[in-house]
This record gives C-alpha cells, sequence and structure tokens, in this order.
C-alpha cells in the first residue's frame, strides 16, 4: 500500500521503517530538514536497538523515503498522524500544536479517498476537532481514524512488528477494511484487532499509561512502609505478581518512571478530565505522579543519610536515560536525581552508555564520563539509577578497589545485593533488603 507517516520522531520513524518492511510503499513527513536527511541517509536520530537496520534495509530496497514537501503526500491511501504532543510549557495539558499544524500542511494533499489515521496520544475528543479542521482546510469529507500506539522505547521494533493488540476507533468500514488490509501481517499472527469507536480508542491509549504509571507509583508507596517495616519490595512484588489478576509486570520499585511519556500523559489526563469535569482522575493520577516525583526525593535524601553532608563529595551516578536500551533523556529520574545532588553543590559524575549527548545538552553543569573507572575512582557514593545490562554486570570486588568509602545505592533494586556486600561494599535499595 502507499503510506504516508506525518511526524518522523520516535513514535513516526520507527513505524515508517516497519511498514516498509512489510512491503508498504511509505514515504515519511518530517518539518525538520536535518532530521529527513539523516534518515534518508540511513541514519538513525536517535538510538533504538535494531532501528538503523531496518531503517537502511527498507531505504535501500526503494519502499521508504522522508519528505519535508507535503505535496509528496497525495498519493497515499493512508496517511499516518504521528506528530509528538508534548506537556504545555506552563500548564499539565497536551501541547498539540504540531497536531494542528499537520493537520493545515496535509490537508491541501489528501488524495480523495485517503484515510487519515491519529496515532499520536492525545486528549479524548481531539479527533472529532482534528476531523472538523482537515475537512474545513481541505473541502472534503474525511473520517477521522485513531489507532493508538503503544511502543516501548528500546523494544519498538518488536513491538510495531508484534503489539499485544491493535486498537482502531472508527465507524468507517471502508476505513477499517483499508487498516485490515495493512495489518495484515500481523493479523495473521493472531494479534488481536479491537475496532471501537473514536473516543473510546483515545481513551484507550490515556487509560493504559496512566494503569502502567498507577501500578509503578503503587509499588513505590509499599516500597516505603517496606523500608520502614524491614520488609522486602522484591519479594512481596514477586508474591503479589504471581496473581494472574495483578501480574509482575510494572511492579519494580524504584526511583520511578520517567520518559517522554507516562509523566506528560498522566498529567494531560488529570487537565482533560478537570476540563471535562471528572474529579476522580484528578485525585488519583494527582498522587501517582506526586509519589513517583517523591521517589527522586528519597534516593537524594538517602544520599544525604548516608553522606551526612553531601556538598563537596563525589558522587557517581550510573545512568542517564530514563530507562536502559534509550538514549531518551526526557524527565529522566537519574538525571533530575544527578541535578538535584549538583545544587546540593556535590560533584557529580555521570555515566551513560549512550544518553550521555542528550544529557550534556540538558544538563550542561553536571560531570560526564564515559570511563566508568574514572567514575567509580575515589567516589564517596555510588547511585545506580538506570539498570543497564552494563551495570548488572559490574564486579563489584574490581570497583571497591577504586574507592575508599564502599557506599551505593541501587535506585533500581536490581543488582546482586549479596556480591556487593561480600565484596564489601554497603548497599542499599528502595524497599529491598537482600
Ligand atoms: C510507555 C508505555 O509503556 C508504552 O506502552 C507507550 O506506548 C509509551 O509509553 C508511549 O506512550 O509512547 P516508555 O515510555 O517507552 O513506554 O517506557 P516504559 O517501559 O513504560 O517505562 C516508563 C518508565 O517507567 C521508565 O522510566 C521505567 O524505568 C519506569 N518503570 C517501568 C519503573 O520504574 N518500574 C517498572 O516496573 C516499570
Amino acid at each position: 500500500m502507499q503510506i504516508a507517516v506525518v511526524g518522523c520522531g520516535y513514535l513516526g520513524a520507527v513505524l515508517s521503517a516497519v511498514l516498509a518492511e512489510q512491503g508498504n510503499s511509505v514515504i515519511g513527513l518530517d518539518v525538520d530538514d536535518m532530521r529527513v536527511s539523516q534518515l534518508n541517509s540511513g541514519i538513525a536520530p536517535f538510538y533504538e536497538p535494531e532501528f538503523d537496520s531496518v531503517l537502511q534495509q527498507s531505504i535501500s530496497s526503494g519502499r521508504l523515503s522522508f519528505t519535508t514537501n507535503a505535496e509528496k503526500i497525495s498519493d497515499a491511501e493512508i496517511v499516518f498522524i504521528c506528530v509528538g504532543t508534548p506537556q504545555s510549557q506552563n500548564t499539565n495539558a497536551a501541547d498539540l500544536s504540531q497536531l494542528w499544524a499537520a493537520a493545515d500542511a496535509i490537508a491541501p494533499h489528501l488524495a480523495p479517498n485517503a484515510i487519515v489515521v491519529g496515532r499520536s496520544t492525545v486528549p479524548v475528543g481531539t479527533a472529532a476537532k482534528l476531523e472538523s479542521r482537515i475537512n474545513k482546510k481541505s473541502g472534503r469529507k474525511y473520517s477521522i481514524v485513531w489507532n493508538p500506539e503503544f511502543l516501548r522505547e528500546g523494544l519498538a521494533i518488536g513491538d510495531t512488528r508484534t503489539p499485544d493488540r491493535i486498537v482502531i476507533g472508527t465507524n468507517n468500514d471502508f476505513a477499517e477494511n483499508k487498516l485490515r488490509e495493512l495489518y495484515a501481517p500481523q493479523l495473521a499472527k493472531q494479534i488481536p484487532m479491537l475496532v471501537l469507536d473514536v473516543p473510546t480508542a483515545e481513551l484507550v491509549k490515556v487509560s493504559a499509561n496512566a494503569f502502567l504509571a498507577t501500578k509503578i507509583s503503587f509499588i513505590n508507596a509499599i516500597a516505603e512502609v517496606a523500608d520502614l517495616t524491614g520488609a522486602d519490595i522484591v519479594q512481596l512484588a514477586d508474591a503479589i505478581g504471581l496473581d494472574s489478576r495483578i501480574g509482575r509486570k510494572f511492579l519494580a520499585a524504584g526511583v520511578g518512571f520517567g520518559g517522554g511519556c507516562l509523566p506528560k500523559d498522566i498529567r494531560a489526563f488529570i487537565a482533560s478530565s478537570n476540563e471535562l469535569g471528572s474529579e476522580s482522575i484528578n485525585r488519583l493520577l494527582s498522587e501517582v505522579d506526586q509519589i513517583n516525583l517523591g521517589q527522586r526525593d528519597r534516593v537524594v535524601n538517602l544520599a544525604r543519610e548516608i553522606l551526612g553532608e553531601v556538598k563537596g563529595k563525589k558522587i557517581a551516578v550510573l545512568g542517564a536515560a530514563f530507562k536502559p536500551n534509550s538514549d531518551d533523556v526526557r524527565d529522566s529520574p537519574a538525571l533530575e536525581v544527578a541535578h538535584m545532588l549538583h545544587r546540593l553543590s556535590a560533584l557529580v559524575f555521570v555515566h551513560d552508555p549512550k544518553a550521555l549527548i542528550n544529557a550534556r545538552a540538558k544538563f550542561p553543569d553536571l560531570n560526564y564520563q564515559t570511563d566508568l573507572n574514572q567514575v567509580f575512582k575515589d567516589c564517596d557514593l555510588v547511585l545506580h539509577l538506570t539498570e543497564w545490562q552494563q551495570y548488572r554486570d559490574l564486579d563489584p570486588d574490581q570497583l571497591r578497589t577504586l574507592v575508599d568509602k564502599p557506599f551505593i545505592i541501587d535506585g533500581r533494586n536490581v543488582l546482586d545485593f549479596a556480591a556487593w556486600r561480600n565484596a564489601g561494599w554497603q548497599i542499599t535499595g528502595l524497599g529491598k533488603r537482600d
């Protein structure tokens, strides 16, 4: 099929490459010249496992290219809108300006039978507004479909090829059939497709992210009780997670969630629910947000407890990305903690296998190190805040020789506590005992 993807950030670039890999002819449209030329040269503008090779193969096949010229979408049978919907500068609400700009850019060039499919994360009711805007600008009648994405950074290629489910919001049979045709490879793998009305499809996405965020803050709240009672949060999560109604995933207590999605999505959900007059979401998700941000303070307070005064102390921070296998530092708990300690006049040295360029651009005042031994050398405290495999594989015996004061806080509760203790380290987690 002829496909256009509008907005070639994380979501759009990955979707374009995978749809081309599956045999479609895809044009990616973006306003950023530099990004478009990078992508056309097969260079990934962000770190994502497997993405480079899928991108390069799709480009070499001749089925994928990128452009800044909106006229090029005129042959597309399906036009996906994948632009960013970040948090507004001064409020919690989603900033939809990229969505409106995309609508205005494509409306005059849409083929008469084109199907416009929204994929960005938006407040419920946005599709209806987008539809009237596109119809007004184009002078035609398009019915907008909502097809939310659920991909995770670090696992984006696999999640796009084989998602847990496909959600389509539409009441238009022609559009539904076109999307069934496009998603035939997924449907052949028995991946469930749910065809819903448009507001339900929009709400599915924000609800899914809100639930995931709630699960994390729930376990972090219990971790606080675990710390006060000598219970172990990891063993507890294993035990409650074995209940199939609860499940073990997203019960990893620690420094909390970050990234470009969960934090801004729960805030946008609070803002849009307030507008609609629903108070419950506000009460629930405001707590989720507060508990999450409080985890960053907990790590800083633990550091202060261990060190007494943090001023002038050398603190090694392992991790800058908001999660492993990503170079994304948006709302990264690790970097925020590093920055908070820097503001308390600690000498903070940050290491990350992939995210240092982005981290430096965000917090130029922190010290960044690519050599792990240098980060550890003579430090007063180590904070493990992003659980890259490389950190799990560290050798505590060898690292013990580099420091006089062997203190480490495992802000992700994944290190082998016994091995670190046996090597002479004093190791502390968040709600974790052993
Ligand atoms: C999230 C959702 O998981 C995706 O389904 C969704 O498509 C995406 O947002 C989006 O809206 O685009 P992502 O932001 O890539 O994906 O990351 P997650 O894997 O959800 O992790 C989010 C944060 O939660 C990370 O900082 C992670 O370290 C933290 N986390 C995760 C925990 O603190 N504990 C856990 O048990 C799990």
